[in-house]
């Protein structure tokens, strides 16, 4: 079948198995490698991609589905080759460890409205596992990036801060 759909801002014309994995046309024949497989059935989140803005698993998606689609991968955030701001706040809340579940958080978290609340980062991210960071790290990363108020963790290690704020207006993160 070809398809035909946008990835990371460029068109991509392609010829593949309608029913093949989203996941493995953009790993396989876009050489989009930093889409991980966790586990493979939609339990979690490794392989976040957003799909005309909307985060979905790409190991649950058939690629005839996304034709005509715009598809955003973790390579899309950054430009020049420099680290989006996002991806550089989870470097600078120790939000990174072994790295297979963070470019699927980063995805997650690019839908997040600014100022999102705990408990909407929370949500946000519910379909993500993270079998190594704590998960405060990632929290505290994602509020940092979406301008999230926040005050210290009761009986937190290391000031650990949390974003406290309701969201307002539903705007989207912005430049990721
Ligand atoms: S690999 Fe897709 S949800 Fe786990
Ligand atoms: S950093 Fe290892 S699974 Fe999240």
């Amino acid at each position: 079948m070809k398809v035909s759909l946008r990835v990371n801002g460029k068109k991509r014309k392609l010829k593949v198995p309608p029913m093949k994995r989203l996941l493995d046309t953009l790993r396989e024949d876009l050489e989009l490698t930093g889409t991980k497989e966790g586990c493979g059935e939609g339990e979690c989140g490794a392989c976040t991609v957003l799909i005309d803005g909307v985060p979905v698993n790409s190991c649950l998606v058939p690629t005839c589905q996304v034709d005509g689609c715009k598809v955003t991968t973790v390579e899309g955030l950054s430009r020049s080759k420099k680290l989006s701001r996002l991806q550089q706040a989870f470097l600078d809340h120790g939000a990174a460890q072994c790295g297979i579940c963070t470019p699927g958080m980063v995805m997650a978290a690019c839908a997040l409205p600014k100022g999102a609340s705990l408990e909407e980062i929370r949500q946000g991210l519910a379909g993500n596992l993270c079998r190594c960071t704590g998960y405060m790290k990632i929290y505290d990363a994602v509020g940092a990036f979406l301008g999230s108020k926040t005050e210290p963790v009761r009986g937190a290690k290391g000031g650990t801060t949390v974003p406290v704020r309701s969201a307002k207006g539903g705007a989207k993160g912005g430049s990721q």
